[in-house]
């Protein structure tokens, strides 16, 4: 058992998760787990093998021999798979909304539950950014953090980085596609997006990131006093 002290961070897509976990890894000198990357990968690599979303079999295949590694550079970490740099290919609608229908089938958590533990082996303290860290995959988290905010300011946020980085965005079809995405993550049998018993939950739709870092920096610093103890 690792002495590994986990940050555990849930919560809808588009809530903050991304932004409050890379500061908090970066206050508290963590790792930094972002385990929907992992899905955007299996999603990405079974796209370009040609293997139908639906086929548990062959992404449970798939996802046992993905060769990915997270690379950390000046500009942030690297998503490579197979020696491919596809940090940006991983990011557009289209791979989200593919990796909430293969992170449905139960066969591809299992085959993918190893690998997000293993970021603990090494690491005295993790940040964990998903949907089922505080539930499934680091039940044992010492801190957990449930992030939400409503469809529509998550909604408003993507379509204004969606315009930043230059490219079409429709609100009425950005809100659409959130909520189904929010539909399928929330309703799967297996891991489904819900807040664990033991998390406090902060709905960032009417705070800004400062006030969102600074409402988690001082609960996880009164667990740690309280650990100290
Ligand atoms: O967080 P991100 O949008 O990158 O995640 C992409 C998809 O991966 C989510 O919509 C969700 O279906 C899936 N996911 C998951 N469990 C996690 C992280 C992500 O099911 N721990």
């Amino acid at each position: 058992m690792s002495n590994c002290f986990i940050i555990a961070v849930d919560g809808p897509g588009g809530a903050g998760k991304g932004e409050l976990t890379k500061r908090l890894a970066t206050h508290y000198g963590f790792s930094l787990l972002d385990s929907g990357a992992i899905y955007r990968v299996l999603a990405y690599a079974a796209r370009k093998a040609g293997l139908a979303l639906f086929d548990e079999d062959s992404l449970e295949q798939q996802a046992l021999v993905l060769n990915l590694r997270f690379a950390t550079a000046d500009d942030g970490v690297h998503v490579i798979l197979n020696n491919e740099d596809i940090t940006s290919a991983i990011r557009t609608e289209q791979v989200g909304a593919d990796a909430s229908k293969v992170a449905a089938l139960p066969k591809v958590r299992a085959a993918l539950l190893q690998r997000q533990r293993d970021f603990c082996n090494l690491a005295k303290g993790l940040v964990a950014d998903g949907r089922d860290m505080g539930t499934v995959v680091f039940p044992q988290a010492q801190v957990k953090i449930f992030l939400d905010a409503s469809c529509e300011v998550r909604a408003q946020r993507r379509v204004l980085q969606l315009q930043q980085a230059g490219k079409d965005a429709d609100y009425e079809t950005v809100l659409q596609e959130i909520k189904e995405r929010d539909e399928r993550d929330r309703n799967r049998p297996v891991a489904p997006l819900v807040a664990s018993k033991d998390a406090i939950k902060i709905d960032s739709s009417n705070i800004n990131i400062e006030e969102m870092v600074a409402v988690a920096i001082k609960y996880i610093d009164s667990i740690l006093a309280k650990l100290k103890d």
